[in-house]
């Protein structure tokens, strides 16, 4: 069975996008800096509807279709703007990174990537996730903007966690009420202290649902103390990851220059398929987390 990929796109998608889109176009021609103003409000008001859509559908992500490729990176910085203020991403405060393969890292630590560098560097496929999950409030939306992807490969894979858990629940419940037990995490990309780790649980389900994971963080952060993972934490995590690369969850997606995605990052986790290096044309997803 293929993984699902999503072609059904709902009259209210379209018609945000439209509206962006003519935004977009009277930002093009607008002259003052009081023009400029009132098309920014109109954009933030337009976000506001799609991160209500990212809570409230069923699909908890939004594509954005820019249609002029002429001002493709003078668009995207504007919609990166609407969103208000963004999370670092790193311990240089880095707010914008740019996912695209590091070659010189890669070749490097061909054979310990997963411990010494971080996924957006790399070209690798699988590793279901959720975005900062080093951070003690993990980001409510993630957004990347495709400034490149024609290489073979490199498509968006979701995944909706609630439903993961739900599942659990009602199958599973010994590993759904262990991956409720705090892992220890690696906080990569970060110095804090205790060794930069720290503890948090998998699926969390108070008062709203929410979901952290990327199994690298959680492997390293065991090996930088020493010990080893409990072994129902370990069977519960292979579980969750058997259920991640399950096509019966997965939607998938590519990314089209111009298109940007935000994605409810507390209830959705991502992934992507390996992708060709094109040294010349290398894929370029600018990435941004927002609360
Ligand atoms: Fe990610």
């Amino acid at each position: 069975m293929s993984i699902k990929k999503i072609k059904i796109v709902s009259s209210d998608e379209i018609m945000l996008n439209k509206k962006i889109n003519l935004i977009l176009r009277s930002l093009e021609k607008s002259k003052t800096s009081k023009e400029k103003k009132g098309i920014k409000l109109e954009g933030q008001k337009l976000i506001k509807k799609i991160k209500e859509k990212c809570n409230s559908s069923s699909k908890k992500y939004f594509i954005i279709k820019c249609n002029n490729k002429k001002r493709l990176l003078e668009n995207i910085k504007f919609i990166v703007s609407l969103f208000g203020k963004k999370i670092s991403q790193n311990s240089k405060k880095e707010k914008m990174l740019l996912v695209t393969p590091n070659t010189s890292l890669i070749k490097k630590f061909q054979k310990e990537m997963n411990d010494k560098l971080r996924y957006h560097q790399t070209n690798k496929g699988g590793s279901i996730h959720t975005d900062g999950p080093q951070h003690k409030d993990t980001p409510k939306f993630l957004l990347m903007a495709s400034i490149s992807n024609k290489n073979r490969g490199g498509e968006s894979i979701v995944v909706d966690g609630k439903k993961i858990f739900d599942y659990l629940r009602k199958n599973k419940p010994t590993i759904c009420k262990t991956l409720q037990e705090k892992y220890l995490f690696e906080r990569r990309g970060f110095n804090y202290s205790n060794k930069n780790i720290f503890k948090k649980p998998i699926f969390e389900n108070k008062k709203n649902f929410s979901m952290r994971y990327l199994r690298e963080y959680i492997i390293t952060a065991y090996k930088t103390v020493n010990e080893e993972i409990p072994s129902d934490k370990f069977k519960a995590m292979n579980y969750l990851d058997k259920l991640l690369y399950s096509k019966k969850f997965q939607k998938k997606f590519k990314l089209k220059e111009g298109e940007i995605v935000i994605i409810n990052n507390k209830s959705l986790a991502h992934g992507r398929t390996s992708f060709a290096i094109n040294q010349l044309k290398p894929r370029k997803i600018l990435r941004v987390w927002y609360n």
